[in-house]
């Protein structure tokens, strides 16, 4: 009776969804996997949710701790300023910043050896066509064509970080010269391949925002001005010191020459060309038609074993290994009932890891236990960034708070369906949230968060904290439970084809 129920509320949703969001996966899951109890009661997908949102949320929740030791002090993110409506990234926009540029001399001149493209709504790029010195005090890249005294001086800013339209982590970012006239200074170190150049700050120290911002686009940007052939150094203009030696492994796999980090390194380089900036398709999201090389996921992952997949070795398991990823402490989304959880996992069957990762887990070890089990579960979170981990055909459940579906399926739930993960969302009936103790189930903001959003276009701070710092989750075992079950069939018949 009450699944019957919640397939009446599914299909209306799908229809609401249809029409609004994130369409594919929720259809998709509505119709492929029928008998799981899915979404919160409420339709909560603002089409234009202030992108700023996942920003604050990601920042201040899971705000970088340190890494590695000796402990570095945190990257430094300021508290974010109120919310204020802005527009979502909408391509073709104009900007400011474009209008100057298209001011300076054509592009077309045979001289103009710096060229930037300011057109896309969440990165800018340039590039360097010839020699080039960069100066690591100025930040400032020289090009170093032939000298003619008539030339005018050319110059170009780029911040190389793929949140052009998030002014508030933006003002962080360090804004990058690039000239053309003047001699450049004496180059210290010599490189025979091109640069490629970006920022390793802003919200790096966050798990999803390594990925999000960094690693994904990276991989997006070699593919599409490389065609991963060619050969390249990494050079950061900024970033946290642990960056290079956490993600040693991965970035070696990108390019086999050492990082240049400017912020560091006092001596200049110099380059035959350079490229500065990372093209980003969109949160989490590699798209393929998008890509001169049709690269996808699948060779994403395949970078990622290389460099996480040749050491540890994870024990056989004749049971299906469920991956419980725990949030600990006061950041928000706690499972309260976390011991009965678990006991709930093993009476179904399940070998249960409970996975509680910190800044200093070794990514070998994370990738051996994800990526040797069949399901991943957690509270959305930026730890749930661990199911790019998880092989193709594993189950990953995403547990969501009220307030934050959008977030769910715009940083998780699409990725997920692109690696071809069996995806399978809960969202929380309002008893479920630890929120109804404090503000009864009938308040406005239980029952209905969109409500609250100013002009729908995003939650004060207040609200924003209230969903995402102070609400934790108790779980309703018993509708949890069919979950589970649906997530285990899953996962043996993915433990079956594995074998095959
Ligand atoms: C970089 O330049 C932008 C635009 O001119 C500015 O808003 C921002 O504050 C600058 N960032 C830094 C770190 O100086
Ligand atoms: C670049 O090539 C030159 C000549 O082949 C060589 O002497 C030099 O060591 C190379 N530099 C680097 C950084 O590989
Ligand atoms: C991928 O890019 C194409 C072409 O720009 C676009 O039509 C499509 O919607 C994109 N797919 C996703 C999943 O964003
Ligand atoms: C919530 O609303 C229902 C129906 O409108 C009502 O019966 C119930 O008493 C209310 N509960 C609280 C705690 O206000």
């Amino acid at each position: 009776m009450a699944m019957e129920k919640r397939s009446i509320s599914r299909a209306k949703l799908g229809l609401l969804v249809g029409i609004l969001f994130c369409s594919i996966i929720i259809t998709l899951k509505i119709t492929l996997t029928p008998t799981i109890v899915s979404i919160s009661t409420k339709v909560s997908l603002p089409t234009t949710m202030s992108l700023k949102q996942d920003s604050h949320y990601y920042s201040s929740s899971s705000s970088p701790q340190p890494l590695l030791s000796p402990p570095p002090p945190p990257p430094v993110i300021p508290p974010p300023p109120p919310l204020q409506p802005r527009p979502p990234p909408q391509e073709n926009k104009e900007s400011t910043i474009e209008k100057q540029t298209k001011q300076s001399p054509p592009e077309s001149l045979p001289e103009n050896r710096i060229m930037c493209d300011r057109t896309p709504s969440r990165y800018d790029l340039c590039k360097i066509s010839g020699p080039t010195v960069v100066d690591p005090n100025t930040f400032t890249f020289f090009e170093l064509g032939p000298t003619r005294s008539t030339r005018p001086n050319l110059i170009q800013k780029i911040q190389p970080y793929p949140r052009k339209y998030e002014e508030y982590i933006m003002a962080h970012i360090k804004n990058i010269t690039l000239i053309s006239g003047p001699r450049g200074p004496t180059c210290k170190v010599h490189h025979n391949t091109t640069a490629l150049v970006f920022s390793a700050g802003g919200y790096t120290g966050n798990f999803f925002h390594d990925f999000n911002d960094g690693f994904i686009p990276l991989f997006i940007t070699v593919n599409t001005i490389f065609h991963d052939e060619q050969d390249f150094v990494i050079v950061i203009t900024e970033g946290p010191d642990w960056w290079i030696r956490k993600y040693a492994n991965l970035l070696h796999v990108f390019s086999k020459h050492p990082v240049v980090a400017l912020g560091n390194d006092k001596s200049t380089h110099c380059f035959p060309s350079a490229h500065l900036g990372l093209i980003s398709h969109g949160f989490m999201l590699i798209n393929q038609t998008m890509l001169p090389n049709s690269k996808t996921y699948q060779h994403f992952h395949d970078l990622l074993h290389q460099a996480y997949g040749q050491g540890h070795q994870m024990r056989p398991t004749s049971r299906p290994r469920i991956v419980l990823v725990s949030r600990k402490g006061s950041g928000g989304r706690v499972i309260i009932n976390q011991r009965k959880l678990i006991r709930v996992m093993k009476q179904i069957g399940f070998d249960v890891i409970l996975f509680e990762p910190t800044l200093k887990t070794p990514l070998e070890e994370s990738y051996a236990l994800i990526s040797s089990s069949h399901v991943m579960i957690g509270v959305h979170g930026a730890a749930l960034t661990h199911s790019l981990f998880l092989r193709p055909g594993a189950v990953f459940v995403q547990i969501v708070p009220i307030g934050v579906d959008w977030a769910a399926h715009a940083f998780f739930a699409k990725a997920a369906g692109q690696m071809n993960l069996e995806y399978i969302e809960y969202g929380i009936g309002v008893e479920e949230s630890s929120l109804v103790d404090k503000y009864g189930k009938n308040s406005t903001l239980l029952k209905d968060p969109f409500a609250l959003q100013r002009n729908g276009k995003g939650w004060p701070t207040e609200i924003m904290d209230i969903y995402l710092k102070k609400q934790n989750v108790r779980l309703d075992l018993v509708r949890f439970k069919s979950c589970l079950k649906e997530a285990y069939k899953k996962a043996k018949l993915f433990m079956y084809q594995q074998e095959k």
